[in-house]
């Protein structure tokens, strides 16, 4: 399936980016960055590193620095490091970045591969709701949206009611969830299921020691945060899961609902169900016995 990330690299972005890289049944055909666990001018360096580390030769495009209608974002620094990449900082700047903005980059895609495009979002929507903006022709020529983020019956991450690519822009994942877009949510209902362990990245450290073991390097400031909240099972690999939906779906239960964001007020950032709106296929389980070894068994296919 042809598919572009929507990304805010981020520690399990890098390896939900590692992964669609390696699996054989996505071509990934570009990256798009958006501000989210780090700045803009980050994740689209980080996104840039990863596929020159991956040897992956899909094109970059940068997106929104900030909310809509906002001008300024507060990066989750404490989670995924001051660059977003764990512990590891002055990551460098490897090639250009395609010219057109990311929203620009997924209508250009979606009418190029009209009825093929599988868009994964994996931080907050901003750049999608710019894209349902820019060309009113876009829903219908994507083929689905499977993003990672909110939380159905699942307590949030970043408030108690919300989940933080939602919550960091909370009007823009309310336009796509209001929108004619085919979307899958692969929220914490089943991401907080399936957790990697400081044993789990040492084995992908052994298996693939340039990208594992880079993977393995910036995991472990992510597990830091988890244990300092209380976790100790391990970190969970959100973005991964996502990616896995678009693959595997019938390794995930769902349901259907019509979705709303709340967007004011203690629940900001909430989704809620909405009866009046298009259905979300919304992940609730997941086979938790074959989701890491999977995972582990594609990263170990890199080098
Ligand atoms: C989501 O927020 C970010 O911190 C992660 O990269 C993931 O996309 C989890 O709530
Ligand atoms: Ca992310």
């Amino acid at each position: 399936m042809k598919m572009i990330i929507d990304t805010d690299p981020g520690v399990d972005d890098a390896l939900a980016i590692a992964l669609a890289c390696v699996m054989d049944e996505i071509k990934l055909i570009g990256l798009t960055t958006v501000f989210g666990n780090t700045y803009v001018e980050q994740s689209a360096r980080n996104a840039r590193y990863m596929l020159d580390m991956l040897k992956h030769k899909a094109p970059v495009a940068k997106g929104a620095a900030f909310a809509l209608g906002r001008d300024s974002h507060d990066p989750s620094d404490y989670v995924h490091g001051p660059e977003g990449f764990g512990a590891l900082t002055d990551i460098p700047q490897i090639g250009f970045d395609d010219p057109r903005s990311a929203a620009q980059f997924l209508v250009d895609a979606a009418a190029e591969h009209k009825g093929e495009l599988v868009i994964c979002p994996i931080g907050p929507l901003t750049n999608i709701a710019l894209a349902l903006e820019l060309d009113p022709n876009f829903a219908a020529n994507v083929k689905d949206v499977i993003l990672m983020g909110g939380a159905y019956q699942h307590a949030g991450n970043i408030t108690p009611h919300a989940e933080a690519n939602i919550y960091n822009d909370a009007a823009a994942a309310d336009a796509v969830f209001a929108s004619d877009l085919n979307v899958t949510m692969v929220g914490l209902d089943a991401t907080m299921q399936t957790l990697l362990t400081w044993d789990d990245f040492v084995q992908m450290g052994k298996d693939a020691p340039r990208v594992g073991g880079f993977i393995r390097d910036i995991s472990d400031f992510y597990l830091r945060f988890y244990r300092s909240i209380g976790i100790e099972g391990g970190c969970a690999m959100h973005d991964s899961m996502a990616v896995l939906v678009a693959a595997f779906p019938e390794r995930f239960t769902f349901e259907n609902s019509g979705l709303q964001v709340i967007l004011e007020g203690d629940e900001l950032g909430r989704t809620c169900a909405d009866p009046s709106r298009k259905k979300t296929r919304i992940a609730m389980g997941v086979d938790t016995s074959w989701a890491v070894p999977y995972v582990k068994s594609e990263i170990a296919r890199l080098s």
